[in-house]
């Protein structure tokens, strides 16, 4: 038996009410995810400062690239219509960034924001002022603000340099190597790209290794990248000639985690995603699952583009148990710490997370948030300074609970919902659209 699924919008938000059924629920089917967000940005940032045209299949129509967009238009940048099919930039060429009539607004999106202050930090006379929505100005930009004053950048910004709106006047910076306190892609690409136009070598460390679609795609544009795993340093070396190219993005793993954790807790569930990106700077959801007891199966590898790819297979094979996240682990599943609190409410044992305490400075404190809006429903779960302790097994009952305007929170309670008993009420569902568009029409499809 489906559950009811249904969206109540006001003029500003949407409630997704979902009514489980008592008996017979199981998501079935093949199903395909959007765009990998951090691919879907980069694309559309390293065509719009290459020379040339560069071509996108399968970009994500969330807001979040949609913010990126909008962004390197006003500077320059010609992009066609976004659209998941093909979408065409034509890019200004390295140093010819024009400088806006106006705000650059990020929206919503940490990556935008933090990636573009490379850029136009790195070029030289222009002035730009960057701002974001509420959740964005709330979160710390000193960890990019701090390496690029050591690279000589000239940036103002609220409460000492560390929150938006910023202001830029671009420099003709100087190469560093940098040490980052923590394990960033947004910071370690935001330096990448600032020592782009830079004589030399720009370098960062990182205490563990971070995404790396900047490096895989810098290279892929004719950039000098060049990486030691075993230091998890990346050095570029400019000044960079970068070309356009045509970049084929892979389905978003973080999204695919809602239906692996989904297909994994529903009773009698067996589901195929399609064309999921494996990078393995992002699979720790996988491996979590796997010390869950989760039955997944990797289908058909392929390298698409230079990414791995591959469909995957989940079945739920019983309760799940217990684990312990943390460590090296945690940047390669950063943000999959929701959906998988989502799972360890349903396992049987103790699930703790730590190390996680960058999950704070998210689009809202993930901790907190998961934590206050599943216990709300029956779960038990405490708070740690740098994570999570999740006693599993308990039963979760539908009621009101809230986004807290975060996409990935969003979509956690949807899913847990799913093994709820009665109808939850997930307030300012509309968040979901940052990432995942098409979430609830998916959730309809696997639920039947
Ligand atoms: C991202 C990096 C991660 C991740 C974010 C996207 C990126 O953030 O949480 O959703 O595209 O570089 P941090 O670099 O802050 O860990």
């Amino acid at each position: 038996m489906p559950p009811v699924i249904v969206t109540a919008k006001t003029a500003e938000n949407e409630t997704l009410i979902i009514q489980t059924p008592t008996s017979g629920l199981s998501l079935q089917g093949r199903i395909r995810i959007p765009g990998d967000k951090s691919i879907s940005h980069r694309a559309l940032m390293l065509g719009a400062i290459a020379s040339g045209e560069t071509t996108i299949e399968g970009l994500l129509l969330g807001e979040d690239p949609r913010s990126t967009a909008k962004c390197f238009s006003l500077m320059g940048a010609e992009i066609s219509k976004l659209n998941a099919e093909l979408v065409r930039v034509k890019g200004f060429g390295l140093g010819e960034l024009q400088e806006p009539r106006d705000i650059l607004d990020a929206g919503n999106s940490g990556t935008t924001m933090r990636l573009m202050m490379g850029i136009l930090a790195s070029h030289p006379g222009r002035f730009f002022t960057v701002t974001g929505d509420n959740s964005l100005r709330s979160r710390p930009m000193s960890r990019v603000v701090k390496p690029l004053l050591q690279m000589g950048a000239q940036i103002w910004g609220r409460e000492g340099n560390s929150l938006a709106p910023l202001a830029v006047l671009g420099q003709q910076l100087k190469p560093i190597h940098y040490h980052s306190p923590i394990a960033s892609a947004q910071v370690k690409s935001c330096i990448l790209l600032a020592g782009l136009m830079i004589e030399g070598e720009t370098t960062v460390t990182e205490p563990a290794l971070s995404r790396d679609h900047s490096e895989r795609m810098l290279r892929a544009f004719g950039a000098k990248v060049s990486v030691d795993p075993e230091t998890c340093s990346v050095t570029v070396t400019g000044p960079a000639k970068l070309q356009g190219q045509a970049v084929i993005v892979p389905g978003d793993i973080s999204s695919a985690a809602f239906w692996l954790v989904a297909g994994a807790i529903v009773p009698g569930s067996e589901l195929t995603i399609e064309n999921v990106g494996v990078n393995p700077t992002r699979t720790g959801i996988l491996e979590a699952l796997a010390m869950m007891g989760a039955d997944i199966e990797l289908q058909n590898q392929r390298v698409v583009a230079g990414e791995p790819v591959a469909d995957i297979f989940v079945r739920n094979c019983g309760q799940l148990k217990g684990c312990t996240l943390s460590g090296d682990l945690i940047p390669r599943l950063i943000d999959e710490i929701p959906i998988l609190a989502v799972a360890a409410v349903f396992a049987e044992g103790t699930t703790t997370i730590r190390d996680a305490a960058e999950l704070r400075v998210k689009e809202s404190d993930r901790l907190a948030v998961m934590a206050s809006q599943l216990n709300r429903m029956g779960a038990k779960i405490t708070e740690l300074p740098d994570g999570l302790e999740i006693t599993g097994g308990t039963a979760l009952t539908g009621t009101d609970v809230d986004s807290h305007t975060d996409h990935r929170i969003a979509m956690s309670l949807a899913i847990a919902a799913l093994n709820a008993s009665g109808s939850t009420a997930i307030h300012r569902a509309e968040a979901a659209s940052i990432s995942y568009p098409d979430f609830t029409a998916t959730l309809q499809q696997v639920c039947g």
